[in-house]
């Protein structure tokens, strides 16, 4: 099997083949999840909550998410690994560029950072030093204290054409990828459509090119509240593997996320 690149993504987008994405923190998940054709992981700094049992993404290190990328790295040499760049570490040039050489050394093929145009540059300088970047749009978790929670963003006119400004300035300074989190369907739509770079959802319903799903939603070991886009697919399928089979297999088909996990 040949590595996965970001222009297979591409290519996928072009093609209108949807594609499934794990997140995926240690060595033994991101091997089995590579074994059953997953081909993009994140590490995403939603290890924060989900490994390490914080409140939010905010506590993460550029050190932890290295960490868990070179064990990832080590379970999955073929994957697309994508690598946050966690809260307070893009604020500067200088830390920029340290904080994504240390994830791309740690075996990243992109970094993906959280916010708007403000960010443009910052997409730029890391572009043009050969760090490619995804974009994270709608509900960013860094941004919560801002946000006052979890809550879908987009919502009304004015906030969804800023949504899509900030995406066509973000590919437009060279983003190759795009998250887009909890956003209505109408919104994430336009953005897909709007976009030539693959758009990847996460509660942003099934109109989008690709999905993510952090890998303990799609497992039904997440606590406390769930998300109304994650499914667990494990109750389904009685075994990790065969779970890991179906998300792939309904993202494709384009029947998960169905319109009960998506917002209006
Ligand atoms: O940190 C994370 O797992 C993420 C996904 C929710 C997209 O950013």
């Amino acid at each position: 099997m040949k590595p996965t690149t970001i222009s297979h993504l591409r290519q996928w987008k072009a093609s209108g083949r949807k594609f499934a994405a794990l997140t995926a923190y240690d060595f033994s998940f991101a091997r089995l999840f590579a074994n059953e054709g997953v081909q993009v992981m994140l590490i995403g700094d939603s290890l924060g909550m989900t490994v390490q049992g914080h409140e939010s993404t905010l506590p993460v290190t550029v050190a932890d998410i290295a960490y868990h990328t070179a064990a990832v790295r080590r379970g999955a040499p073929q994957a697309l690994v994508m690598a946050d760049l966690p809260f307070m570490s893009y604020s500067t040039p200088q830390q920029t560029f340290d904080s994504a050489a240390q994830l791309m050394r740690a075996g990243a093929n992109i970094v993906k950072l959280e916010g708007g145009e403000w960010l443009a540059e910052t997409v730029r300088m890391l572009t043009e030093r050969a760090v490619p970047v995804c974009g994270h749009l709608g509900l960013t978790p860094q941004s919560v204290n801002i946000f006052g929670g979890y809550k879908v963003q987009g919502r009304d006119e004015a906030a969804a054409e800023r949504l899509l400004a900030d995406a066509l300035a973000l590919e437009a300074a060279g983003a190759q990828l795009m998250v887009l989190e909890c956003v209505p369907v109408a919104l994430a739509q336009r953005i897909t459509e709007a976009l030539a770079i693959p758009v990847i959802g996460i509660g942003a319903s099934n109109v989008t090119n690709g999905q993510i799903l952090v890998m303990h939603d799609a497992f039904g070991i997440t606590g406390g509240h769930i998300p109304k886009f994650a499914k667990n697919f494990l109750a389904e399928a009685g075994d990790i593997r065969t779970a890991i089979r179906h998300y792939i297999g309904e993202v494709e088909a384009g029947t998960y996320p169905a319109a009960e996990h998506s917002f209006q």
